[in-house]
């Protein structure tokens, strides 16, 4: 197959739609809006077009301005969410928007009630906490961002090149980080016993954050928070002492210097730091309790690699804890009802 080009054959006919689109609203829920909120930050510098990710929960129930000319991409792994299928129903309603779906499980109620879509293709995800199809979906959502970019002229042909390359590197850049899975759950291990913790990402990461967070919390039961890594700040940074665990997805960008300062603020109270970093990375070492690298990549591809050691973190956690890492309490793996 010919990988020098993004081919996204379920939304080739819509192109146009998305090309000359005034706006695009994402609709999702739990871990398919964090992976909706990974694309608005690369819709809108690689695309050039304003993005507006919604909790399908709310959305539905709010009275939002939907015209005709805005695309609609609705993200459900199980494609059976029912806020979810509620708020492109009311779309539908309400508006001659274009309504796309990203879905993992063919034949579902929203990628049939769409006018166009992806499958994800992760397989079919059998634990209840979303890990493979955020990854997919983050894939999927990524290709879109590049293709519309590189379509509506605002990614030159040979960066698109460069870009499409740096994708298809990314699997073997993950296996790199799966080798040192051991060491991952050693520093895992050492969290075991915490009641709460915090996530902290800039940019593009910062929903990778939010997603490490609840993995956590899905998995471990542990109480945990993402932020943006400058919110803390303005409140979180309240919470912080020798008990408190603080994730920082500290990778190697325009950001860096800035996450810098965070972990510092963290430590100054005695927080405990977790550090993922670009490999290599010398300086947040020598401030960080425990550092964890991860391959250089391109900056939009981030979030694909950032998420694996926290992925990997949480099922260690929680299988520590002797929880049902695949069924965890209180939770349905597609939320069907209100
Ligand atoms: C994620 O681990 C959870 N299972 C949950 O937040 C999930 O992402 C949410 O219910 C949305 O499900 P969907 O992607 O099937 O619509």
């Amino acid at each position: 197959m010919d990988q020098s080009k993004i081919f996204l054959g379920g939304i080739f006919d819509v192109l146009p739609k998305l090309i000359e689109a005034r706006r695009i609203i994402i609709l999702a829920c739990g871990t398919s809006w964090h992976a909706g909120l990974v694309s608005e930050y690369l819709f809108e510098e690689y695309a050039r077009v304003p993005v507006e990710v919604e909790y399908a929960s709310e959305f539905r129930y709010r009275k939002p301005l939907i015209y005709d000319n805005d695309v609609v991409i609705a993200i459900s792994q199980s494609g059976e969410t029912a806020d979810t299928l509620a708020a492109i129903r009311m779309v539908r309603e309400q508006s001659e928007a274009t309504i796309l779906g990203i879905c993992n499980v063919a034949g579902s109620s929203i990628s049939r009630e769409t006018d166009a879509g992806v499958y994800t293709h992760a397989g079919i995800e059998i634990g209840v906490a979303s890990t493979k199809a955020f990854t997919a979906q983050i894939t999927v959502l990524t290709m879109m961002a590049f293709l519309l970019g590189h379509r509506k002229k605002h990614i030159a042909d040979s960066d698109y090149v460069q870009m499409v390359k740096a994708l298809t590197q990314v699997p073997e850049k993950m296996r790199e980080i799966l080798k040192h899975e051991g060491f991952i759950k050693d520093v895992a291990n050492k969290y075991t016993n915490v009641t709460n913790a915090l996530y902290l990402g800039r940019g593009v990461l910062y929903p990778v954050a939010l997603e490490g967070a609840l993995k956590l919390k899905e998995i471990s039961y542990i109480h945990a928070e993402g932020y943006p890594a400058a919110e803390m700040k303005h409140g979180p940074i309240a919470l912080i002492d020798e008990n408190m665990p603080v994730f920082v997805l500290a990778i190697k960008d325009d950001s860096y210097e800035k996450i810098i300062s965070n972990i510092q603020e963290v430590k100054a109270r005695n927080g405990k730091v977790v550090a993922i970093v670009t490999e290599g990375e010398k300086t947040i070492r020598k401030i960080a309790d425990d550092v964890i690298e991860i391959p250089s990549c391109h900056r939009a591809l981030s979030p694909l690699l950032a998420v694996v050691p926290l992925q990997i973190i949480s099922y260690q956690i929680a299988v520590m804890r002797g929880c049902n890492v695949d069924q965890p309490r209180n939770l349905a793996k597609s939320v069907t009802v209100e």
